[in-house]
Order: C-alpha cells, then structure tokens, then sequence
C-alpha cells in the first residue's frame, strides 16, 4: 500500500508538472502563473478574463514603482488577500519561490536581466 501512494504521489507530481528537481523560473513561471498573469506578464493567461480583479499587466513600469524583489517573494509565498493570487508556500519549495519570484522581476521594462 505504502509502495502504491508513493507511486501514485509521484504520477501527481509529473501530472502537475511540478518541478522540484529544476527550479528554474521561466519553467516554474509557465506552469504555476502564466494561467492567469500570461506568458508575457501582461495579465492575459487564459483564465484572467474569470478573476476579479484581474492581474495586472506586469510589464507596466508604475507597478514596478518601489518593488522589491522581497515582496515579490511575500506575494508568491502568501498570496494576496482579497484576490485570487494563491500562496504557494507549501506547494513550492523556498528554492522554488526564490526562482518564481525572481525570473518575475524580469517583467519590469527596466530590468532586461532575468536573474
Ligand atoms: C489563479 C490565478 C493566479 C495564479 C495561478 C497566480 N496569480 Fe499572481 N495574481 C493573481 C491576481 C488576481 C492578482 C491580483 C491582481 C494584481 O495585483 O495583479 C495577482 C497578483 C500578483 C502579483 C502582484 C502583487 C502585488 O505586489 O501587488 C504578482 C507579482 C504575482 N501575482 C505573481 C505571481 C506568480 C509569480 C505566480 C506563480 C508562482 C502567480 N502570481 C500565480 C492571480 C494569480
């Protein structure tokens, strides 16, 4: 039985796509956050046009206006209240946020780097 759940734990985790062994951001962004905030951050994925309120567009400079890269990180990690943006804590390792958040940063017409 054990053996069972663990297999069955393993199937979820290539079904879902989750990538714990590859942190990387453009990866962990297209499966976790491009559904709603889009491929390009410009709050267009597929099923932005059912949230209230929608994600914004991320390649807005204003947004960028005083953000750091540590509430970028607390957003992905808890989430905002009184919108659908879901915390990923638990679901995403540290490593996993840190990556998310970063490759995130590149959105910003300011920065070019996605590190
Ligand atoms: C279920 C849809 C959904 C998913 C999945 C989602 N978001 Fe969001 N996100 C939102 C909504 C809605 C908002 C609130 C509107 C806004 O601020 O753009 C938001 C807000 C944000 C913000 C702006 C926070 C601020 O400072 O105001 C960032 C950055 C962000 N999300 C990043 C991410 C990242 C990174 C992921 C993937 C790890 C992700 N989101 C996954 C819907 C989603």
């Amino acid at each position: 039985m054990r053996h069972f759940v663990f297999h069955l734990a393993l199937a979820l985790v290539f079904a879902t796509g989750a990538a714990a062994a590859d942190p990387d951001g453009a990866r962990l962004y297209a499966e976790r956050c491009s559904g709603c905030h889009g491929d390009d951050g410009k709050g267009d994925g597929p099923a932005a046009a059912a949230l209230m309120p929608r994600p914004r567009n991320l390649r807005d400079a204003g947004f960028w206006q005083g953000r750091t890269l540590e509430q970028i990180r607390g957003v992905v990690a808890k989430g905002k209240p009184g919108t659908m943006m879901p915390p990923f804590a638990g679901t995403l390792s540290d490593a996993e946020m840190d990556t998310v958040a970063r490759w995130v940063l590149h959105f910003d017409p300011a920065r070019t780097d996605p590190k």
